[in-house]
């Protein structure tokens, strides 16, 4: 048992004592405000109540972990804490201040952790007298149901530190992940490109937010699309994190914001706590446009390069439209491509296939739940409609999109995919700890390096450069990472030797 002291006992100060509490350890509970610290301790007792209420711990243990829960009035109460976690505030020169308080009354073997999100533990730990006591131990929220922590040494930490603090968080159930003093750390480093790379979509034109959201939840298998997440922790905190990685890391095209987020941050909305943000929440629940009607419409049509020939053979079959032989069949049929990466004016030009009646279905999306449908700039509202209309003839749902190399699916996925190999090559994180921080941290469906192995690293290499070339946009210039391991053939969670 470890005695740890918890200054800031707001929302993760509080998660964090039941965490330690129930790990068997003994917790002392600081914060300016004693309300907060009297809040704090009757929040969590309220929490063993209700397992003990439920039966997952008996009365008892229930007893036991109050009473080691122990309410603070001065921070001189933490004098004999082996481990100190600050959660309060998010100022830098704040942070300091109490560091250095701290230093003063804490015995010489005291570890000083930070929750801190977005600062650098260098920075704090920078008026420390010793900075290698220091280190970043970064929760998630709600503390006690994330079970993962994000371990950072700053510049000047001693390895024996975050050893203990590692120790002390597997100890306590949580996956421990060690990362970088850089950025945005490891997840919210990882998050970004989910978040801009929506949003460079429908800059561009390619779809809506609904679009987006409802690809990359139903086509990929995502718990939320990026437009419902921004909602969800709110426009006025991502858009200020959006812009401070970005700075961070120095304007790299890589992660940089929206042009659409500003005004909508001025307009106030905000996201569900102000009740309206990319979508509207009456009485608190989205409200989603209705999907778009499936037209009643048949066409002849050639299926061409890529295409799924067994599935959507099936299809034509069961939906009666007539399959042709040749593009140019006199029938002037509707032509079905399948593309990875490419655009579809590209593909048509390439092909000398008449982009008039040019259409391609994402191959990457799960087939069953939804189909992307991408369109040329001239590709006929009746060649549109019959594809949809085939494509929809099961009872799956179809996303009609604007032409973009990658459609929707495959170009998150792909930035996805070189953020997490991006991480890797900059030496923030093992691969391991990366994939485990995003499956955990984020609730993707795998790490950014399982899923780049599962399509690919040459196929994602391929998106990758078919996104600079067709946009010209640096943004998309594949990690070193990805470049090698694609080339060589090696899996992306490979070390290098
Ligand atoms: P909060 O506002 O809920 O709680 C902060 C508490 O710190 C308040 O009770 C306040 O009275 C106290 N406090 C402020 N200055 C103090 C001082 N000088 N000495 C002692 N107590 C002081 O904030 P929250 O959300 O719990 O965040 C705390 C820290 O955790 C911040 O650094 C934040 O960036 C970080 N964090 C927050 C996450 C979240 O989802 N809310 C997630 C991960 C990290």
């Amino acid at each position: 048992m470890a005695v740890i002291g918890v200054i800031g006992t707001g929302v993760m100060g509080r998660g964090i004592v039941q965490l330690f509490a129930q790990a068997g350890h003994e917790l002392r509970l600081y914060d300016t405000s004693p309300e907060a610290v009297a809040e704090a301790a009757r929040f969590v007792a309220g929490m063993i109540d209700r397992q003990v209420a439920k039966g997952t711990i008996d009365a008892m243990a229930g007893e036991s972990v109050k009473g080691r829960i122990i309410p603070c009035t001065a921070l001189a109460d933490l004098a004999g804490c082996e481990v100190v976690i600050e959660a309060i505030v998010e100022r830098l020169d704040v942070k300091q201040q109490v560091f250095g308080e701290l230093e003063a009354l804490v015995g010489a073997e005291c570890i000083l952790a930070s929750n801190t999100s977005s600062l650098l533990i260098s920075a704090i730990a920078s008026k420390c007298a010793h900075p290698e006591r220091v280190a970043g131990l970064h929760f998630f929220n709600p503390v006690p149901l994330m079970k993962l922590a994000e371990i950072i040494p700053g510049v000047m930490t001693a390895p024996i530190v975050t050893d203990r603090l590692k120790a002390l968080v597997e100890g306590a159930g949580h996956r421990a992940v060690t990362a970088a003093d850089q950025p945005g750390f490891l997840v919210n480093h990882a998050g970004r490109a989910l978040y801009t790379e929506g949003l460079r979509v429908v800059e561009e034109g390619v779809t809506d937010h609904v679009g987006v959201d409802r690809i990359v939840r139903e086509g990929l298998g995502f718990r939320m699309g990026p437009f419902e997440l921004l909602d969800l922790t709110g426009l006025d905190v991502s858009g200020h994190v959006m812009q401070s990685i970005y700075d961070q890391f120095l304007q790299d095209p890589r992660y940089r914001p929206s042009a659409l987020i500003p005004p909508r941050i001025a307009a106030g909305l905000y996201g569900r706590k102000t009740g309206r943000g990319f979508y509207a929440y009456p009485d608190g629940q989205k409200q989603e446009p209705a999907e778009a009607g499936v037209p009643a419409a048949k066409h002849p049509i050639w299926l061409g390069e890529g295409v799924d020939i067994e599935a959507v053979t099936a299809l034509v079959t069961n939906a009666g439209f007539t399959l042709v032989e040749r593009p140019d069949d006199p029938t002037d049929p509707a032509l079905l491509l399948a593309l990875w990466g490419e655009d579809l004016t590209s593909a048509a030009v390439r092909l000398g296939l008449d982009p008039t009646r040019c259409v391609a279905i994402d191959p990457i999306t799960d087939f069953e739940r939804r189909r992307t449908l991408m369109t040329s700039p001239v590709t006929r509202h009746a060649i549109v409609d019959a594809a949809h209309a085939l494509l929809a003839s099961d009872g799956t749902k179809v996303s009609v999109i604007s032409d973009s190399p990658g459609f929707v699916a495959q170009r998150v996925l792909a930035m996805i995919v070189n953020t997490g190999c991006e991480i890797a090559q900059r030496g923030i994180a093992s691969p391991d700890d990366i994939d485990a921080a995003v499956r955990i941290g984020l609730g993707y469906p795998m790490g950014p390096l399982a899923l780049g192995d599962r399509i690919g690293a040459a196929r994602v290499l391929a998106i990758l450069e078919s996104l600079q070339r067709v946009t010209g946009d640096p943004r998309y210039r594949p990690s070193l990472w990805l470049r090698r391991r694609a080339l060589l053939g090696l899996w992306l969670g490979q070390q290098a030797v």
